[in-house]
């Protein structure tokens, strides 16, 4: 049974890669790494940031909600003290970068091009930050500008981020995809807000936070779909995958592959798990090759 699959130039030996936030290597001796296709780091920006106040997480009925703020030790520290750690691990290392301005992410980029690195997600949607963020991400401009100045600054794969809260969010994909990027992924968080009632206050230490988990699942594969089907480039889905017939439900929709993210912070065990459910499930059907169930979505009953 094939398994592998391949981002544009990025070959991957399985779908499951660990998203952006939930993954640090400190951590990673709990997570199953020989089940693992990939990893993605903690967003680095090119000064260190101490992050948004507590509180910072918030759960809600089928989700969680997070205000981190891009809490992270900067360029400098990351490519000397934890950059080296990670590529021990043997596995593709793609690294979150974001910034404040349009040319810190060329600037970062050049600065980790020679570093061992399978490649880079923009973090153009973080919707927990005053600059840079998801207001980079809602305007397809500059999604274009920022794709193609990084690729002229280095020549690692890149795959940009999106945001939900982009007016247009194919429109933005396609942005990218004109801009140079190898691969999209999407969804980051959805711009959200908890309130506690007896202090008439936010429950996180910012007014609003980005909401992941199963809440955001059936919309982040509705727009999986949209960009799959519209954007010649691999999809790369994310949000709300808690099990292997979600993961599964990500691909026939388009994706090339899955980010897991809230769930790894309940268990991180779990890409073993969806691993051998997916595993399962193409032994069932009699497919011999994940490649074939991509984009496999039918909708001729469908209107
Ligand atoms: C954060 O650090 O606030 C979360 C990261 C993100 O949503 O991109």
């Amino acid at each position: 049974m094939n398994l592998s699959i391949s981002l544009g130039n990025l070959w991957l030996k399985n779908p499951i890669i660990i998203a952006s936030g939930v993954f640090s290597i400190d951590s990673a001796p709990y997570f199953p790494l020989p089940d693992i296709g990939a990893v993605i780091t903690k967003t680095i920006t090119p000064l260190p940031r101490e992050g948004n106040p507590s509180p910072r997480l918030w759960e809600t009925t089928g989700g969680l909600m997070n205000s981190i703020g891009l809490q992270n030790v900067g360029l400098k520290r990351f490519i000397d003290e934890e950059l080296p750690r990670y590529l021990e691990l043997s596995l593709p290392i793609i690294v979150s970068i974001s910034g404040e301005k349009e040319d810190d992410f060329p600037q970062m980029a050049e600065k980790l091009k020679d570093k061992g690195v399978s490649g880079l997600e923009l973090n153009l949607s973080c919707p927990n930050v005053e600059r840079g963020g998801m207001h980079f991400g809602k305007d397809a401009e500059v999604v274009k500008r920022i794709v193609r100045e990084v690729k002229r600054a280095s020549s690692l794969w890149v795959m940009p981020k999106l945001t939900p809260q982009a007016p247009d969010i194919v429109e933005t994909a396609q942005a990218g995809r004109e801009g140079g990027a190898d691969a999209v992924s999407l969804v980051n968080t959805f711009l959200a807000m908890a309130l506690d009632i007896k202090t008439r206050s936010s429950r996180l230490g910012t007014l609003m936070g980005g909401l992941s988990g199963p809440a955001i699942k059936p919309i982040a594969l509705r727009m999986v779909y949209e960009v799959a089907k519209a954007v010649r480039i691999p999809v790369v889905g994310c949000g709300g995958i808690m099990t292997a017939e979600d993961a599964l439900e990500f691909i026939i929709a388009g994706a090339s592959a899955v980010e897991l993210g809230t769930v790894c912070l309940l268990n991180p065990s779990v890409p073993s798990e969806i691993l051998k459910g997916i595993k399962e499930f193409l032994r069932e059907e009699h497919i011999g090759d994940i490649r074939q169930l991509i984009g496999s979505l039918k909708t001729s009953n469908n209107g």
